[in-house]
């Protein structure tokens, strides 16, 4: 693999997906990683992330020299560039003018990492410390106002670094650095695509799994249905999924994976109908940590019901089940076991998680893989669009989206505002375009409209569409007015209750995205 250590930033898992979409394996590693087990891995190349601390305030993360002298190509970044340039004898020092958001800079020499690069170039920054003087050997490629080195190489040894973040994309020609540095300086093929993955986790799933029964629980998100139709290419029917309806999902969506997706790969499904019983226990609450509580207790209980179900059942048939499936994505994986330094980390709120105690070792086939990925693999499995392209949507649904009490009358209207919404961004081709989009009814809320000759007193929905690329930042979407129009105009005359739309014009942060 190429490996990418982290130095503590969020940009690290961004430079990662980056090196995917140039089309090569990457992996994330922590930086207090001993040097020797990294080179172990006997990675292709290695990319050194940036990172919140400044090279010379005492204990900052450091990496072993041997590093640069093992024979590896290595591009150092925004931290990782000032690390490279310490270790080495460079001269790093607190910059005269820090450098925060896109930064005019000017290409000194075209060459190596920056070959075919243009006199001048926007990159993104953000350092108050800079290099002041290579270290010896080295070319310096780049300047700015706020950095007399802005990018330096020695080809000879195979050593790369920039100031700015090629990885984030208000750096225009990001992409085409990481990629000639991949491409042109370490010299890798670009081999690697997502499906890859799918006949090797086939393969790994049999052999895992031999003639045991493996159970999974469907959320109706991507994830989850990705992961499954995996595993049941590998094992067919010694797979048994578990789908909870708890009433609070959008219009369709139960629909969608009782029949959409049962159609679409032949699973063995188990539906559990629970609304009633989750509606029953919501009666009266309004604070939404506490919503969260009930919806995820509730949840446990009930898949462990049909959990059981299924273990009686294969019991019956002289099989065991031994295995549980889940949807765990490389995010997740690095988010909660890495944590190095890290400055930004998400909190993690499935639907309250599963049971503790379960005594069921775990299939994680999408461990490796990013979100975009996932969906590229599920529709090479034949998932449908509607499953592949689903937004990201909450564990406890509308649940959290219903500012006040859940009731069923304002779920009802809620999911048809929400439809009109969905129907009308695909329409306009917005589908992809944005992260996800919220509808939000502020149930207790009320304001004074018009309609027809009457005075109504009617709750507003918020539309609350985002652009992400991991919901742990965003901004908000800016839609064309014509299709908001469209959407406010649908919602206020087929909603019955709702007079008035408004658009959340919030990014995270610091809002976030849900406004619960
Ligand atoms: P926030 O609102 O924290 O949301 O900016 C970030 C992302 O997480 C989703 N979200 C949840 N997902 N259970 C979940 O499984 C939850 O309780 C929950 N709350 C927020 C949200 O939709 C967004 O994609």
């Amino acid at each position: 693999p190429v490996l990418v250590v982290d130095f503590g930033a969020q940009y690290a898992q961004l430079i990662a997906r980056r090196v995917r979409e140039a089309h090569v394996y990457s992996e994330l590693v922590p930086h207090s990683m001993p040097v020797e087990r990294m080179l172990a891995m006997d990675p292709k190349a290695i990319i050194l992330s940036g990172g919140p601390a400044s090279v010379y305030v005492e204990g900052a993360p450091t990496l072993d020299p041997a590093i640069f002298e093992a024979g590896v190509p290595v591009l150092g970044i925004c931290y990782g560039f000032q690390v490279m340039a310490h270790e080495l004898g460079g001269v790093v020092n607190k910059a005269a003018l820090g450098e925060y958001g896109k930064t005019e800079t000017v290409i000194d020499r075209a060459e190596g990492l920056l070959a075919g690069s243009p006199d001048k170039q926007t990159t993104w920054m953000s350092h108050g410390v800079a290099v002041e003087q290579a270290p010896e050997g080295f070319q310096v490629l780049a300047h700015t106002a706020g950095a007399p080195v802005a990018a330096m190489q020695d080809p000879a040894r195979k050593l790369y670094g920039v100031q700015w973040h090629p990885e984030v994309k208000h750096t225009p020609l990001g992409q085409e650095l990481i990629s000639t540095f991949l491409h042109q300086c370490a010299g890798l093929a670009d081999d690697w695509d997502p499906s890859s993955i799918i006949e090797d986790q086939v393969a790994a799933i049999r052999a895992k799994v031999g003639s045991d029964q493996v159970i999974c629980g469907l959320s109706g998100g991507v994830d989850s249905a990705v992961a499954a139709a995996l595993v049941h290419k590998a094992i067919g029917d010694q797979l048994t999924c578990v789908f909870v309806d708890h009433g609070l999902l959008r219009k369709g969506e139960a629909q969608q994976v009782k029949h959409d997706f049962v159609a679409a790969t032949g699973i063995k499904l188990i539906a559990v109908d629970a609304s009633e019983d989750f509606l029953g226990a919501l009666k009266g609450v309004s604070e939404p940590e506490r919503k969260r509580k009930i919806i995820g207790e509730k949840f446990i209980r009930t898949f462990e019901k049909a959990q059981r179900q299924v273990i009686e059942e294969a019991g019956k048939a002289g099989k065991e089940v031994k295995f549980l499936v889940q949807g765990t994505l490389y995010p997740d994986v690095v988010e909660s076991g890495g944590g190095d330094g890290a400055a930004n980390i998400k909190s993690h709120h499935n639907v309250g998680g599963l049971p503790k105690d379960i005594h069921f070792e775990l299939i994680e086939p999408l461990r490796t893989l990013f979100k975009d990925e996932v969906r590229a693999i599920g529709s090479q499995l034949g998932l449908p669009d509607e499953i592949v392209w689903r937004q990201p949507f909450p564990g406890p649904g509308l649940g959290i989206r219903i500012i006040g009490e859940i009731t069923r009358p304002r779920l009802d209207l809620l999911r048809e505002a929400d439809a009109i919404a969905r129907e009308e961004l695909s329409a306009a081709g917005l589908d992809r375009d944005i992260w996800q989009c919220p509808v939000v009814l502020l149930a207790d809320v009320h304001s004074v409209g018009v309609q027809g000759d009457e005075r109504t007193y009617g709750s507003p929905v918020v539309l609350r569409p985002v652009s992400s690329e991991d919901a742990m930042t965003a901004d908000w979407s800016r839609l064309p007015y014509d299709v908001l129009a469209r959407i406010s105009t649908r919602i206020t005359n087929e909603c019955p209750g709702v007079n008035r739309v408004v658009l959340d014009v919030t990014s995270k942060p610091p809002a976030t995205i849900e406004w619960e």
